[in-house]
């Protein structure tokens, strides 16, 4: 697989790190990643959670992203060209097999892509490749930060929370540098940007801090995962960042959309790791879901959670969800007291299951709340 090192002379004096200490601009997340390939081909990853709660909202959101992308440069119109897609930090490749899943590739084939995946990890894009790689999909090692490799692209996708590897400086370079090699082709640029929610609950602890040592440690592995600096954010902060380099790059966005992924169910409810108290509310849905487990309903209450200050427009969408979260948790505590345990396990549960991650989805506000925080950009083609 090509290897891509341009390098690029940092933009942002605030990015650089003290004389002596590590330079973000060439260290990668050292070994934070040591147990991502046991974790990436491990059948353990696709949980129910991931299967029916993460995934499908995903292929939701990057399906608006390839109709947005084949509208801004001339839909159906536009004949047997390709669409041109970079997946930033694509790991194993999972955005390419989601995006293969989108309603709009799945039933209509079209349009076609011409996909390009870029990973820091020789390990995972040999997987990658393995698994995906034909003509139409490539994969690159190479990092982001020293340069778009390939641009201009009309659709730029990401999962995963690449984008929290990078300093916010980083952040609006990548995406000013992305916006600006769209100007003047004629067509439109589209973003899907993943970072870590600021406010998630499975992070209380650090929620007054921007950017902190985060550690993968519920990847599925034996082997022992370091800690990274990884940002993190709230929604108007990401907002703010993305519209400030539409402003640097020249463009308008047409679209700016937030989403917040993972609201209770993040991977880190299994470590409870930055929250003090917090249950595996991750293996507790899964239970839920299972025809065959029975779980304490009381385990998956949120309000017993010492929740820190945050900013008024998040401390009153937590309120407001968790009470309807311990509403649908009551209700169908009352429905269950009238079946025998089987039938509560084999039916009423899994269908608390389902009316959670229905909750979730339809509540979610782009706050920062959730394990991701996920930006759709839309720049409308300028000529
Ligand atoms: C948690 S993984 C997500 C992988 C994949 N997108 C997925 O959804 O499964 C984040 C990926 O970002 C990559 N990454 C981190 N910093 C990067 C950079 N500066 N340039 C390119 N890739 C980077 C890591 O190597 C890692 O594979």
């Amino acid at each position: 697989m090509p290897d891509a090192d341009a390098a690029r002379p940092p933009a942002d004096p605030e990015d650089h790190p003290p004389a002596g200490t590590a330079d973000p601009r060439t260290d990668g997340p050292g070994d934070a990643y040591a147990g991502a390939l046991d974790h990436y081909t491990s059948p353990a990853r696709r949980d129910w959670v991931k299967r029916v709660w993460e995934e499908p909202q995903l292929i939701g959101l990057l399906d608006r992203a390839v109709r947005a992308a084949a509208r801004g440069t001339g839909g159906a119109s536009r004949g047997p060209e390709p669409l041109r897609v970079l997946d930033v930090g694509c790991g194993t490749g999972v955005v390419l097999e989601l995006l293969r899943r989108t309603p709009v590739l799945r039933d209509h084939g079209a349009p076609l892509l011409d996909y390009l995946g870029v990973d820091l990890d020789a390990a995972l894009l040999a997987v990658a490749e393995q698994r995906l790689g034909d003509e139409r999909s490539r994969f690159l090692r190479g990092d982001i930060r020293a340069g778009i490799p390939g641009a201009p692209q009309e659709l730029y996708v990401s999962s995963g929370v690449p984008f929290s590897h990078l300093t916010r400086g980083e952040l609006r370079e990548v995406v000013t540098e992305a916006l600006a090699a769209g100007r003047g082709t004629g067509a439109g640029t589209v973003l899907v940007i993943d970072v870590l929610g600021r406010y998630s609950l499975e992070w209380t602890s650090r929620w007054e801090q921007t950017r902190w040592e985060y550690a993968m440690s519920f990847f599925s592995t034996d082997r022992e995962a370091g800690a990274t600096p990884m940002s993190t954010y709230g929604g108007s902060e990401l907002a703010e960042l993305i519209e400030a380099a539409a402003r640097d790059a020249g463009r308008t966005l047409s679209r700016l959309e937030l989403v917040d992924r993972s609201i209770v169910v993040g991977r880190h409810t299994a470590t409870g790791a930055y929250t003090p108290g917090l249950r595996d509310l991750r293996q507790l849905v899964n239970d839920l879901a299972d025809p065959h487990t029975l779980v304490d309903p009381s385990a998956l209450l949120l309000s017993d959670l010492d929740l820190p200050p945050a900013p008024e427009p998040v401390e009153r969408f937590l309120a407001t969800f968790i009470a309807r979260w311990e509403e649908l948790l009551a209700a169908a505590g009352r429905a269950a007291a009238a079946l025998p345990a089987e039938r509560v396990a084999a039916e009423a549960q899994p269908r608390l299951a389902e009316d959670l991650l229905a909750m979730e989805h339809e509540a979610q506000a782009g706050l920062g709340v959730g394990h991701s925080l996920t930006a759709l950009v839309v720049a409308a083609p300028d000529g």
